[in-house]
C-alpha cells in the first residue's frame, strides 16, 4: 500500500518535473499566499545591515514590500527567459586585475581611479546579471517537485523575490557614489541568502519524514536534479557577489578578491584537518591522525575557501567512518595525497580512509540530498537550529543532513572539476577531488 503510494508519487513527480516554459504566466505565483509568519521571518534579513567597511544604504526608491507588488512577478517571468552569462575563474581574475576594463563605459566622472573604474565595471555586470539569475531560481523553486509548497521553500523564494526586486530598483552603479550604494545593497543580499542551504535542508528533512526513507523510489525522486541545479547556481551567485565585495576591501598579497593566486592544497588541508579533528573529538572523544603525501609544495590559483569546504566534508566523513568502524582505541590514519604534474589540467587530491567503506547498495544514494546514515536525532537537532547557519560552519555536527558529498561535488564542478568516490566494502573509501587548474571553464549554469 505504502510502496504503491510512493511509486505513484514518483510517477507524478516525473510528469510534473519538466521545467516551466519561459513567459508562461501561470508559473510564478505571487507570495500573497504565504502566511504572516513567513513574512515575519524574512523581514530581519531585509533590513539594511551595512558592514563596517561599507556606508549606509541610500535607496529611498526601494519599495518597502516587494512581495505586495504584483508587477514584480511579471518582471521575474520576463527575466527568467533571459540567458545567464557564465564567468570563468580566469575572467574573475582578469576583471579583478582591471585587464578587461573598457574605459569608454566606466569612470566617466573626473578623477576616477583605475580601481574605482574596475569596481564600477563589476558592479554594472552584477546589476545586469543578478536579476536574471535570481529570476531563474524563483522559476526553479516554483517547479521543484513535491517540495515547492513547503513553508521552508516558500520562505527561500521570498528572499529571491526580494533580492530580485531590490536590484531591479537600484540605479545602474556607474558612478562612485552609486557603486558604493550598490555594494551596501549586495552585502545585505549576501547576508539575507546565507541561511538558504539550511532552510532548504529543513524542507528535505520534512520530505524525508513524509515518505518511506530507504525505498528506492524515495531516492529516485527527481527532486535531486533540481536541488543539484539550485545549489550549483547558488554557489555561482555567492561567488560573484563575494568576489565583488572582496575586491572593495584593501588588497591582500597573493589575492584577487576571493581568488588566491597561490592556493596551497597542503595548507588548506592542514586547516581542514584541524577543523575536522575538533568536530570528531567533540562527537567521539578522539579523532584519527591524518598524514599528507605527494606534492606538498604545490600552489595554484583557486578559491581556497572552496577547497577547504570540500576537504573538510571528506575528512568529516572519513573520521566518522574510521571512529565507528574501529572504535577510538586503535584508529588507522587517514591519508591525503596531492598529485599534480606541470602539464596536468587538474590538481587531484585523494582522501583515503580505512573506515569500512560504503555498501554497494548505498553508493547510488550518497549523492542524494536526502540520504544520510547519521542518527535521525542529530538531523532533527540540526534542522531545529533557530540561528541561521552559513555553509562554512564547524558548529554543525560531524554528520547530519546528507549534504556533505553533493554540495562538495557542486563546489568542485563549479570551476570545471569533479568529485568521485570509490569504496571497498569492509575496508575503506577513496575520495578523488579534481580541481581544474587552468581556470578557463565557464560556470556550469543550470
Ligand atoms: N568515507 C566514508 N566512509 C563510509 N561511509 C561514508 C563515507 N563518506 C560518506 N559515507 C556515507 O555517505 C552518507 C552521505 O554522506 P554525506 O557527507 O553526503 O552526508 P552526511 O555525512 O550523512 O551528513 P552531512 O550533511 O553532515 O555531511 C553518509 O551518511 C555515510 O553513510
Ligand atoms: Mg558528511
Amino acid at each position: 500500500m505504502m510502496a504503491g503510494g510512493v511509486a505513484l508519487l514518483s510517477f507524478a513527480v516525473r510528469q510534473a518535473v519538466r521545467r516551466p516554459k519561459c513567459g508562461s504566466g501561470g508559473v510564478l505565483r505571487p507570495l500573497s499566499m504565504l502566511s504572516n509568519s513567513h513574512r515575519q521571518v524574512s523581514q530581519p534579513h531585509g533590513s539594511a545591515r551595512p558592514s563596517s567597511s561599507l556606508g549606509s544604504l541610500n535607496y529611498a526608491h526601494v519599495a518597502p514590500d516587494p512581495l505586495a507588488d504584483p508587477g514584480v512577478f511579471d518582471d521575474i517571468n520576463t527575466y527568467s527567459c533571459k540567458r545567464q552569462t557564465g564567468v570563468s575563474l580566469k575572467t574573475l581574475l582578469d576583471t579583478g586585475r582591471g585587464h578587461l576594463l573598457q574605459k569608454k563605459y566606466f569612470g566617466k566622472e573626473e578623477n576616477t581611479t583605475a580601481s574605482q573604474q574596475m569596481l564600477q565595471q563589476v558592479a554594472c555586470f552584477l546589476h545586469r546579471e543578478l536579476p536574471i539569475r535570481f529570476a531563474h531560481r524563483v522559476r526553479d523553486l516554483d517547479a521543484i517537485p513535491v517540495m515547492r509548497e513547503m513553508p521552508s521553500i516558500q520562505l527561500v523564494k521570498t528572499w529571491y523575490v526580494t533580492s530580485f526586486h531590490e536590484i531591479r530598483n537600484a540605479p545602474t552603479p556607474n558612478t562612485v557614489a552609486k557603486e558604493a550604494d550598490f555594494a551596501v545593497l549586495l552585502k545585505n543580499i549576501y547576508e539575507r541568502h546565507a541561511p538558504v542551504l539550511l532552510t532548504m535542508a529543513r524542507g528535505a528533512y520534512e520530505l524525508r519524514q513524509k515518505y518511506v526513507a530507504g525505498s528506492s523510489e524515495f531516492y529516485d525522486l527527481e527532486v535531486h536534479n533540481f536541488l543539484d541545479a539550485f545549489y550549483l547556481s547558488r554557489i555561482g551567485i555567492r561567488m560573484l557577489i563575494g568576489q565583488y565585495l572582496e575586491l572593495r576591501e584593501p588588497p591582500k598579497a597573493d589575492y584577487i578578491g576571493l581568488c588566491c593566486l597561490r592556493t596551497s592544497p597542503r595548507d588548506v588541508a592542514l586547516t581542514a584537518i584541524d577543523d575536522a579533528k575538533f568536530m570528531c573529538t567533540r562527537q567521539h572523544g578522539d579523532a584519527p591522525e591524518v598524514t599528507l603525501h605527494g606534492r606538498l609544495d604545490l600552489t595554484f590559483a583557486y578559491v581556497s575557501e572552496h577547497v577547504h569546504y570540500i576537504l573538510l566534508e571528506l575528512l568529516k566523513n572519513s573520521m566518522r567512518a574510521t571512529a565507528e568502524f574501529h572504535g577510538t582505541d586503535d584508529m588507522p590514519p587517514i591519508r591525503i595525497v596531492i598529485a599534480d604534474g606541470e602539464d596536468n589540467e587538474d590538481v587531484v587530491i585523494k582522501v583515503s580512509d580505512e573506515g569500512g567503506g560504503i555498501p554497494r547498495s548505498h553508493i547510488s544514494r550518497i549523492w542524494s540530498y536526502l540520504f544520510t546514515t547519521a542518527d535521525p536525532e542529530i538531523q532533527r537537532g540540526f534542522v531545529d537550529l533557530s540561528h541561521p547557519a552559513s555553509d562554512f560552519d564547524t558548529a554543525s555536527p560531524l554528520a547530519g543532513l546528507g549534504y556533505g558529498l553533493p554540495i562538495s561535488r557542486a563546489y568542485a564542478r563549479y570551476f570545471g572539476g569533479d568529485l568521485s568516490i570509490m569504496s571497498m566494502e569492509g575496508y575503506g573509501t577513496d575520495a578523488f577531488v579534481h580541481l581544474s587548474r587552468l581556470g578557463n571553464h565557464d560556470e556550469p549554469l543550470p
